[in-house]
């Protein structure tokens, strides 16, 4: 499947720009197997890069400034001038690279012209983070062939920023991290506070990880993200005045939410109620991961459903149908709505035997219920954002 996106990619290219590629890039989507909007929380998140990329086809300029992109599976154009100082524009996804390009520009880098081919097997508004892949991607570009000597960490941190400041979406850092750092067969178990992270084995013997697609597209531009980013705010600023020894909102006890319950009100406590608990469930299922109990993580990912829907509120009618019928399969350790909610995937723990028999079932009632025909992703967990020289890196 990435042969053909290459194959695909290379195509593109050679059609918008007449001539022939120099380098191809690959950066993938991702899952989170829980700890969910806690990244901008001070919290702990456990996602991990997946096969599904967008793949860009290169070719650095010679004498010019200008940065051409080709999105190939929209048919269209956007460039720009690498000299001169961008601000966002209309056209929504040439600013998640304007975004990352102006981040780089203004920490004194310089950079140069580019011709520029993508096309994408992460489906948009899915919950799969295509856009941290965009974002990153371009910065890994940029990092590559302009030597710019970019840490990991300042590439993801770059890709969040331009979400911030050219998309307006006020993102954690989970996607970008994990598209950036991702690692074939591993989960990131990262502290979204200090960017320490360590590596823990995916694999569960006998389970599999399985991603149903609502197919209920979402932007978190207008998906009320941003609305729960305030609230939670709201909720902090009252925390941090009655304890202001406390420095990061994660040592907060429920105790204390407790005591501060009425001076913040009634939304602003049940968000941060829900984030604390979500915090310490991510704890807890990075210990039933080390120690392969997959029936305590199952049990750890219906908890954070529930939260999520109940309390956070960021699911919605379809993604809850789709959770709660999957839960009551035989077979089913856990199901979740998965990354920021309203729409998009959930991710279930199912046993590798009744995978088949379980998504055949969970597809027909959920078309007879709302006349939808769900999308089924095995995924593998793979490597973080790399060039691409030869087959052998890439899997299947
Ligand atoms: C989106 C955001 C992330 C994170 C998740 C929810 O994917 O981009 O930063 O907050 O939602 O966990």
């Amino acid at each position: 499947m990435q042969r053909k996106l290459i194959e695909n990619t290379k195509a593109a290219f050679r059609k918008a720009f007449h001539t022939e590629p120099e380098h191809l890039f690959l950066a993938p989507g991702r899952v989170n197997i829980i700890g969910e909007h806690v990244d901008y929380n001070d919290g702990f998140v456990l996602p991990a890069a997946i096969d599904k990329y967008i793949c860009f086809a290169v070719k650095k300029e010679n004498d010019s400034d200008i940065c051409t992109f080709f999105a190939a599976d929209l048919d269209q154009f956007f460039s720009f001038n690498t000299k001169e100082k961008q601000v966002p524009v209309e056209k929504q996804w040439a600013n998640y690279l304007l975004g990352v390009f102006n981040a780089i520009q203004e920490s004194g880098r310089d950079t140069g012209g580019l011709r520029i081919a993508f096309s994408s097997t992460i489906p948009m508004g899915s919950g799969l983070s295509s856009s941290a892949a965009l974002e990153c991607g371009f910065a890994y570009i940029l990092n590559t062939l302009f030597d710019l000597r970019l840490s990991k960490s300042e590439m993801a941190l770059i890709g969040q920023k331009s979400e911030h400041t050219f998309v307006g979406v006020n993102c954690g850092i989970m996607d970008q991290f994990a598209s950036v750092f991702g690692k074939e067969n591993k989960v990131i178990m990262l502290d979204c506070n200090s960017l320490d992270h360590h590596y823990y084995d995916a694999k569960l013997e006998g389970y599999a990880w399985v991603l149903f697609d609502s197919c209920v597209k979402h932007t978190h531009l207008t998906s009320g993200y941003n609305d729960r980013r305030r609230d939670v705010d709201k909720g902090k600023e009252v925390l941090h005045k009655k304890f202001p020894q406390v420095q990061k909102f994660r040592d907060f006890t429920l105790a204390m939410l407790e005591e501060c319950r009425e001076d913040m009100g009634a939304v602003p406590y049940i968000r941060c109620r829900y984030l604390l608990k979500e915090i310490r469930r991510v704890e807890q299922a990075v210990q039933a991961l080390s120690e392969s109990r997959p029936e305590e993580l199952g049990r750890l990912m219906n908890e954070t459903h529930n939260g999520l829907s109940r309390e956070f509120e960021v699911s919605c009618e379809e993604i809850d149908f789709l959770v709660e019928e999957t839960q009551k399969e035989k077979g089913v350790l856990g199901a979740r709505m998965m990354g920021g909610g309203f729409g998009g995937c959930s991710i279930n723990l199912i046993r590798e035997d009744s995978v088949e028999d379980i998504t055949g079932k969970i597809s027909k009632k959920y078309q007879d219920r709302f006349n939808i025909q769900m999308k089924i992703y095995s995924v593998k967990i793979s490597d973080g954002i790399q060039e691409y020289t030869s087959d052998e890196h890439i899997q299947s």
